[in-house]
């Protein structure tokens, strides 16, 4: 197979530290290489020296057989290297078609070719199956719309390397199903290569062809992917062995902590009614747009209620607004971190300690230095967030990393409800499990959880008992140990299944 791209012995460093030690990779035509490794491990700083984003300090970079001095992002582009992010880049007062031919805008006669323009953003996206006017400003997207545009973007420059960084991070099945049948037509033409990194470890079956691990900014081990079995990359990726995938503590159910009653908010919640108990872990399944994130969001106060009553501990409540939510104790880590979750520009101290000042006031009303020092400690040590030091900046650690600071910030207070939208997206297998560990020691401390999630293999595997959303209405409950990837996707689409990507019950296989 021809070589499109080599990287050979790449070193690089930030500040000091190295985050990639001689590490070498190369992309072949018509194939798909999984670029593996844990939060942290390199991969999305491997990927930017390639689409020039970053400089290499030493090391060899070969594209289309030349040998390449420091690349820019243009550069790279001109060359044929496209790159989604990990980290959505979309301009969101622009509109779909103006983000897609940013930069490489199409003329006619020295104007704007717009009519042009949006419809071949048209074309792209319905090669995407994806159904969404090209002239919709990207703002009023959801979080997977505009995952799905950046994917439209990468494919309408028609390169020769197109690199995905965890594309299929906020998709759901059916859209991922769309985007493999995309991913596996663009290798078959045979002369491109693409770089998939991702930390769904069951997608892999469907498109990949060989495997790349890193671990700690080296690299591991290639393999094609039939020559490797799963727990080999687990155990390369995290350098052990994890037993348990999906560490699920069974525990008495006790008191009612938490009910909602007859919730409904704008067009997304219509009369929702759940209860929550001591001791147990709810997990809300669905599909997009089922309304699950607006319902987090009305509960939390972020968006306004139409009607419905919320009780806590037995008495109601009245949420208008987030304080309210956290002054009783029920707090939420939002799905969209860099919007919501997570102050990039701050340091990480300052995210974790940000929401929680009051329980670390000294006795003047000012912050008490070792209590703060404590609280960053115990949460960065309780998560293993991988950083130099509590005074980086939040938006420089990576996806996982980010992550783990949203929902640990929440980990520090007193809580009585915690509500996660999506909390392991982007974060790597062996962090998930200290994730759900997270979970299981808040269950044990009698606090309530609650968990939206799209990885049907995490709720079937972790929660206690089921939520199905569909069209804003609980359309199914199930008890965990009862329900199937089947049986959800029934309740979530309220038609007859068909098959999905990682369709089927595929409960011990999936990661
Ligand atoms: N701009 C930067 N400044 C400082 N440190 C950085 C920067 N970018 C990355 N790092 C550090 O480099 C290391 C590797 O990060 P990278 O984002 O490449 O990991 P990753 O393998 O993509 O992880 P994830 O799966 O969580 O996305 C991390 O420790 C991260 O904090
Ligand atoms: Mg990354």
């Amino acid at each position: 197979m021809e070589i499109l791209a080599e990287l050979s012995h790449i070193d690089k460093s930030f500040f000091g530290v190295k985050v990639l030690d001689d590490v070498s990779f190369d992309v072949r035509a018509g194939e798909v290489v999984a670029l593996l490794g844990e939060n942290g491990a390199g991969k999305s700083t491997l990927v930017k020296i390639l689409s020039g984003v970053y400089t290499r300090d030493a090391g060899t970079m070969k594209i289309f057989g030349s040998s390449m001095g420091d690349l820019t992002p243009r550069g790279a582009q001109d060359l044929g290297i496209a790159i989604i992010h990990q980290e959505l880049n979309l301009c969101s007062h622009l509109t779909v078609a103006e983000n897609i031919f940013l930069g490489r805008e199409a003329t006619l006669g020295g104007i704007l070719a717009k009519r042009e323009m949006s419809a071949a953003a048209g074309r792209i996206l319905g090669s995407l199956n994806i159904d969404l006017d090209p002239n919709t400003v990207v703002g009023d997207l959801s979080v997977s719309m505009q995952q799905l545009v950046e994917i439209a973007k990468a494919l309408s420059a028609d390169a020769r390397v197109l690199i995905m960084d965890e594309p299929t991070s906020a998709l759901t099945a059916k859209e991922i199903d769309d985007l493999f049948v995309v991913i596996r037509k663009l290798r078959d033409g045979g002369s491109r290569g693409l770089v998939y990194i991702s930390h769904r470890l069951d997608e892999l079956k469907h498109i990949a062809d060989r495997v790349s691990i890193m671990r700690d900014g080296r690299f591991i081990k290639s393999a094609g992917f039939s020559e490797i079995t799963m727990d080999e990359i687990i155990a390369h990726m995290v350098g052990r062995e994890i037993k348990e995938k999906f560490p699920r503590v069974e525990s008495a159910r006790g008191r009612k902590i938490f009910e909602v009653r007859n919730l409904s908010a704008g067009n997304a919640v219509k009369d929702v009614s759940f209860e929550l108990y001591e001791g147990e872990t709810v997990g809300i399944a669905g599909l997009m747009g089922a309304g699950r994130t607006e319902l987090t969001r009305a509960i939390f106060g972020v968006d306004a209620k139409d009607s419905g009553r919320i009780f806590l501990d037995g008495s109601e409540i009245f949420i208008n607004c987030p304080a309210d939510a956290i002054a009783r104790g029920i707090v939420l880590a939002p799905e969209d971190r860099k919007k919501d979750g997570l102050c990039v520009r701050l340091s990480v101290r300052e995210n974790i300690t940000l929401p929680n000042l009051d329980s670390i006031l000294g006795g003047m009303g000012v912050v008490d230095r070792k209590k703060e020092g404590n609280m960053v400690a115990e949460t960065v040590k309780n998560l293993a967030i991988k950083l130099s030091g509590p005074e980086i900046n939040a938006g420089s650690l990576s996806g996982g990393n980010q992550q783990k600071v949203v929902v640990g910030k929440w980990l520090a207070r007193n809580s009585r409800v915690v509500i996660f939208d999506e909390p392991t997206r982007g974060i790597d297998v062996a962090a998930k499990v200290e994730i759900y560990n997270l979970m299981n020691g808040l269950k044990k401390n009698g606090i309530g959880v609650l968990f939206v999630s799209s990885e049907m293999p995490e709720i079937i595997g972790f929660a206690d008992r089921i939520l199905v959303m569909c069209e804003g209405r609980v359309t199914g409950e199930f008890i965990g140990k009862e329900a199937t990837q089947n049986k959800i996707l029934e309740r979530a689409t309220r038609f007859e299944v068909k098959k999905l990507a990682g369709d089927g019950n595929e409960r011990e296989e999936a990661v």
